[in-house]
């Protein structure tokens, strides 16, 4: 919806990701100023149709648009981002059929390399639905000692050097500085900002904290990709499963 910058090259990613494994995709771009009446008859349609496995609405929306109700429009079953409300309450219950693809992806990468969630303390910055929420459960579900940290967290700087797996979120370029990472510690890095000249960076100072890590994710090319592999994992699944594949 409209035109926002990094939402074009979101999209473009992902539609790119689905060339490279053999799915089919079609984008709706839709001007600023298109109505909620239009975008949910949208939705519905794509909902009915049974060559579409997977519907996908990328956030954000313009302003005039009410974004939870387009995500309860959407059918769970097709739901591959996992953001409606019954997807989001099987992932509080740990019994989901699409992971949060974000936080997903983050769990993917630290089980690739081996990295033991289960009694370590991680800290989470940020607590958005998309993020921040479901990262933290993940987390949980592998045993890990979760705090989510925000806007209004006292001390928050001594919260992040606690972490033995800290995952910034926050949405501000370059948030984490050295003196809140733990020696040794495992910084995952979720943001997509732009610092001062425009150029893409993440929530995390990566020079400046780098030295200290035992693990640290770039951006661009740490947390981005894992997030559109799992968007693929998931609408892969979903097609299984409207299609009684195992
Ligand atoms: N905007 C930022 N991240 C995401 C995402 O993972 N999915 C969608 N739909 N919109 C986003």
């Amino acid at each position: 919806m409209g035109d926002d910058p990094a939402s074009r090259v979101y999209v473009n990613n992902k539609k790119k990701a689905c060339e490279a494994v053999g799915f089919m995709s079609e984008e709706y771009a839709l001007p600023e100023h298109t109505s909620q009446e239009e975008l949910l008859n949208l939705v519905n349609t794509l909902n009915k149709r049974d060559d579409i496995n997977g519907i996908l609405v990328q956030l954000p929306l313009p302003k005039h648009l009410d974004d939870k109700a387009v995500i309860e429009a959407i059918d769970p079953k097709k739901d591959v981002d996992a953001f409606h409300a019954v997807n989001v309450g099987k992932i509080m219950l740990g019994e989901y059929d699409f992971l949060p693809c974000t936080p997903a992806g983050v769990m993917e990468m630290l089980h690739s390399y081996n990295i033991e969630v289960s009694g370590k303390n991680c800290v989470v910055i940020g607590r958005s639905n998309i993020v921040g929420k479901p990262m933290a459960m993940l987390l949980l579900h592998e045993n890990g000692t979760v705090t989510i940290c925000h806007s209004r967290t006292r001390n928050l700087a001594e919260a992040c050097a606690q972490a033995d797996i800290l995952v910034a979120a926050v949405g501000i370029p370059k948030f984490v500085k050295a003196h809140m990472v733990k020696e040794g510690a495992v910084v995952i890095d979720v943001g997509m900002d732009r610092d001062e000249n425009g150029k893409l960076c993440g929530d995390v100072d990566f020079e400046n904290v780098k030295d200290k890590c035992s693990f640290i994710t770039p951006v661009p090319g740490g947390v981005g990709p894992m997030t559109i592999a799992t968007l693929m994992k998931n609408t892969l699944k979903a097609a299984k499963l409207q299609n009684n594949v195992k």
